[in-house]
């Protein structure tokens, strides 16, 4: 899938920065800039737009959130962190939103519960929709008028609001398919999606490069904090998958009662099993003997040839021990993808590594509030490479670090393999 950078800075055929940029105008980037904020936001509602007033209310969990609150916090976040502090003479749209669209930023204020999102019937579709063109209609105003001395630090806000609206744009998707999973007519979101396919292709593992590899972020496009410091790790002696892991690979594991043989899981992950009943990937249902998923097109039968989606850290680990192989870590991971070792490493699923997400050696959130945004999550929760069919065009780097708490499987996420010499 093409992909075209949101970052303004130029690249050459490789995609890569040339070694001397062409230093760009300020009327150049104000433009780039707007043509960028407007990109963006169309894509989340054009997101929005598959589905009814009635299906962006709900939230189906506590880990998943309204669409309508979706739209509402993305904006929230360009009114709380870039327009506040940039335009003095900005209006906040309703001062009752930013305690009710703020997400986890202690010190941008006090904040609704989270697992209480999806009874708030009013501000309704309208007003939200009224929310987005209020500060939409500002910020064009602020990159049109942001003056010299300014508009490094402007951009540079407004760079990370746009990313993290499309990590919400992912978000809308699987929070509304974990929903519709709840329905027994088994809704629709888009008819016209098309299912993610495997790239063919010899399978089997390849060797990685032993010895020590840089692994990080470099270069002058965006990053999250957490991608730095760039930093040194040992590769061993490790071969890895070309390939994800298949719906035909995961029967053989659902076969051989992979869910009922509890040598084959951490202890959390056995108790995840006994206490969710958990049988199969999430969504994937037995009708008259044939496996169905619940998919963005609704209800299908389980395609083997396809890569495996929404299983929990748990099951990759225990799929792991059962093939008699490993996750490969985060560093195996980037250090392969760098080399064009793997296939599929973007755009179909998340790749669990059996890395715990942790700071790189150096790190330091950044200070104020959106020193937030990353750094306090660091325990707990297992990183994730690659990329989904769900994550928006754009959204995907090399470096790029996500990250779940292991039990969670309403993302798109899957596995590849790795087995040591
Ligand atoms: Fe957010």
């Amino acid at each position: 899938m093409a992909r075209t950078a949101i970052s303004p800075v130029p690249r050459d055929a490789a995609g890569k920065p040339p070694l001397a940029p062409k230093p760009l105008s300020l009327e150049e980037l104000r433009v780039i800039w707007r043509d960028a904020f407007r990109r963006v936001r169309a894509e989340t509602e054009s997101r929005a737009a598959h589905l009814s007033a009635e299906d962006q209310i709900v939230q189906s969990m506590a880990d998943a959130s309204p669409a309508k609150w979706h739209r509402a916090h993305v904006t929230w976040f360009f009114e709380q962190f870039l327009l506040v502090p940039n335009d003095p003479a900005y209006k906040i749209f309703d001062e009752r939103f930013p305690f009710l669209f703020n997400s986890y930023y202690i010190a941008a204020g006090p904040r609704h519960a989270r697992p209480q999102r999806g009874l708030i019937t009013r501000p309704n579709g309208e007003d939200v929709a009224g929310y987005r063109a209020h500060v939409d209609a500002a910020v064009e105003r602020l990159i049109e008028n942001v003056p010299a001395a300014d508009a490094a630090s402007v951009f540079s806000i407004l760079e990370i609001g746009l990313h993290h609206e499309q990590q919400h744009q992912e978000l809308l998707i699987t929070d509304i398919l974990h929903a519709f999973a709840q329905n027994p007519t088994d809704p629709v979101y888009d008819a016209g999606r098309p299912a993610p396919r495997a790239t063919q292709g010899p399978r089997g593992f390849v060797d990685m490069p032993a010895g020590i590899h840089a692994i990080g972020h470099e270069g002058q496009g965006f990053c999250f904090d957490n991608e730095t410091p760039r930093h040194d790790e040992l590769i061993p002696d490790v071969r890895i998958a070309r390939h994800l892991v298949s719906n035909a690979e995961w029967l053989v594991f659902i076969d051989a009662g992979g869910y009922a043989t509890p040598a084959l899981w951490l202890s959390d992950g056995w108790a995840a099993v006994q206490a969710e009943g958990w049988q199969a990937p999430g969504y994937w249902r037995q009708n008259d003997g044939a496996w169905f998923t619940m998919t963005l097109a609704g209800l299908k039968p389980v395609d083997a040839a396809a890569p495996v989606t929404h299983i929990s850290y748990y099951e990759a680990d225990a799929f792991a021990r059962f093939a008699g192989k490993h996750l490969p870590s985060e560093a195996e991971w980037e250090v392969a993808a760098r080399a064009g070792l793997l296939a599929d490493a973007f755009g179909i699923a998340w790749q669990w590594t059996r890395s715990a997400y942790l700071p790189y050696p150096g790190y330091r959130a950044a200070e104020g509030a959106l020193g937030e945004y990353n750094g306090k999550f660091m325990v707990s929760q297992m990183v994730l490479r690659g990329s989904s069919v769900a994550t928006p065009e754009s959204h995907e780097r090399v470096s790029y670090r996500n990250f779940f708490y292991p039990p969670a499987r309403w993302q798109f996420s899957g596995l590849r393999l790795a087995e040591f010499v």
